[in-house]
């Protein structure tokens, strides 16, 4: 156990796993989605999905990995039931692909920073050639993945925890500012009802989709993420009340990024809110603008801070993303961890390659495909991330939910809750969960993949 590392407190802890959950996904994805999505009628659903689907699969995936102190892959096994290994297989790959795009996006965030310190606030306008870059888009992707080996090579508490309990504060302290400021800008009122007034005949099945993938795309489950963090918490921990503060987290701070955002886009587009194509560069072409209008220092001051924290919120989530892989590797397959690491990171940085030059350098990435009944082709990196985010979480979700459930059985689901919780049992929080992890995930999570296929 000493060798696998922990982490040393119980805010440890759940600062790193907010850490994983807090990341592009609330601040960078969120708020395009809920643009595309049609704006509150998304957030709505997005809420429902995180309280009622997803949390009881959090709970589930971190009461497996404390169960065990195993990776994904070997806590199946532990478990006793070596055939369900495939699971945690299934979860290395959604991490690894997960991890290959994620790199580039958070390579423009770092990119920005630097924008930002020189003062080049005109680079909103010029995102569409920025990405273009691969050269220098991907020497910032290398950047950003040594730096997630680098602290994943200094194991659980020494560097992740560290670094979690020190930043993720002092993001949502400059969020929570910046909303503060949206709020004084002119047409800030329009941003804010098409955030949060629903408009309901914009809801069609791929939002309903969308929204589920970014659900669990965001709390960083249905891959393992949770039962690898799990592994490393402590057995008077209470998985319940831990599970419940990371879910509030990670849903403040994208609901926070929201409440920044559409204001914001708001007062750029003068109030014409649906003229405003989302997409992934939404905040990128967007951000600097505002920036602007604070004047020179003040402007590089908090553009430089805004972007170096969205890169620090994306490499506490990186790193939980490559923690996956190098687990299986150290406890499965019996690598050194240093080497794991180094040589994990280097082959998603290769995986990663093509959807680094899926944003117009290369017109074959691109458009690289045409599916789900869209007229226009899909970019290589849309498309990982939709395979990974909105189809291979999901069903890892239904199926982590139906394994607990059915396979490890509920009573010993919620043996393991229990400890750390003493009046667990019979309470209405194991109803609850008993509830949800038997039919509704299974079934909900079940209806909906088979859906999309
Ligand atoms: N939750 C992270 C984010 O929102 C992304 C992530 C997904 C991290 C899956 C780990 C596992 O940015």
């Amino acid at each position: 156990m000493a060798s696998r590392g922990n982490f040393n407190s119980k805010i440890g802890f759940i600062a790193a796993a907010a850490g994983s959950a807090v990341g592009l996904g609330n601040i960078w994805k969120f708020p395009f989605e809920v643009a595309d999505g049609g704006g509150a009628a998304f957030v709505l659903m997005y809420l429902g999905f995180c309280f009622i689907l997803c949390f009881p699969v959090m709970v589930t995936e971190i009461a497996i990995g404390r169960k065990t102190q195993k990776d994904p892959v070997g806590a199946f096994g532990a478990l006793g039931f070596p055939k369900w290994k495939f699971l945690g297989k299934m979860g290395v790959l959604a991490g690894v692909l997960i991890l290959s795009f994620y790199n580039v996006v958070a390579g423009w965030a770092f990119g920005y920073f630097l924008e930002m310190l020189m003062g080049n606030f005109a680079i909103g306008g010029q995102f569409g050639d920025y990405i273009k870059d691969v050269v220098k888009i991907g020497a910032y992707g290398a950047v950003f993945m040594f730096s997630t080996a680098f602290i994943v090579s200094k194991g659980v508490s020494g560097g992740i925890e560290k670094a979690s309990k020190i930043l993720m504060p002092t993001l949502l302290i400059l969020i929570i500012s910046l909303v503060a400021y949206a709020m004084t800008l002119p047409h800030a009122m329009e941003g804010v009802k098409f955030y949060l007034v629903p408009d309901f005949s914009e809801i069609n099945f791929e939002v309903v989709y969308s929204a589920l993938g970014q659900a669990f795309f965001s709390l960083s489950l249905g891959m393992g993420a949770l039962i690898t963090y799990g592994s490393y918490v402590s057995k008077d921990e209470n998985i319940i009340s831990s599970a419940a503060l990371i879910t509030l987290t990670d849903i403040s701070v994208a609901f926070l990024a929201g409440l920044m955002m559409f204001p914001f886009v708001a007062y750029m587009s003068e109030g014409n809110l649906h003229e405003v194509t989302g997409g992934p560069g939404l905040i990128f072409a967007t951000l600097p603008g505002v920036f602007e209008s604070f004047g020179p220092i003040l402007g590089i001051i908090v553009g430089a801070s805004f972007f170096l924290l969205l890169s620090f919120a994306a490499l506490t989530s990186t790193v939980s993303l490559l923690e996956v892989p190098v687990a299986y590797a150290v406890d499965e397959l019996k690598i050194d961890r240093k080497k794991a690491v180094w040589l994990i990171a280097i082959i998603i940085f290769i995986v990663g390659i093509p959807s680094l030059m899926a944003n117009g350098y290369s017109p074959f990435f691109s458009s690289f495909i045409t599916y789900m009944g869209n007229d226009n082709p899909t970019d290589f990196m849309t498309l990982v991330s939709d395979i990974a985010n909105d189809s291979l979480l999901p069903l890892g979700g239904c199926l982590i939910s139906f394994f607990g459930a059915y396979v490890w059985k509920k009573h010993n689901l919620n043996e393991e809750i229990a400890q750390g919780y003493p009046n667990y049992h019979g309470s209405f929080v194991e109803k609850f969960i008993n509830l949800m992890v038997s039919y509704f995930c299974p079934i909900v999570l079940g209806i909906i993949f088979i859906l999309t296929v």
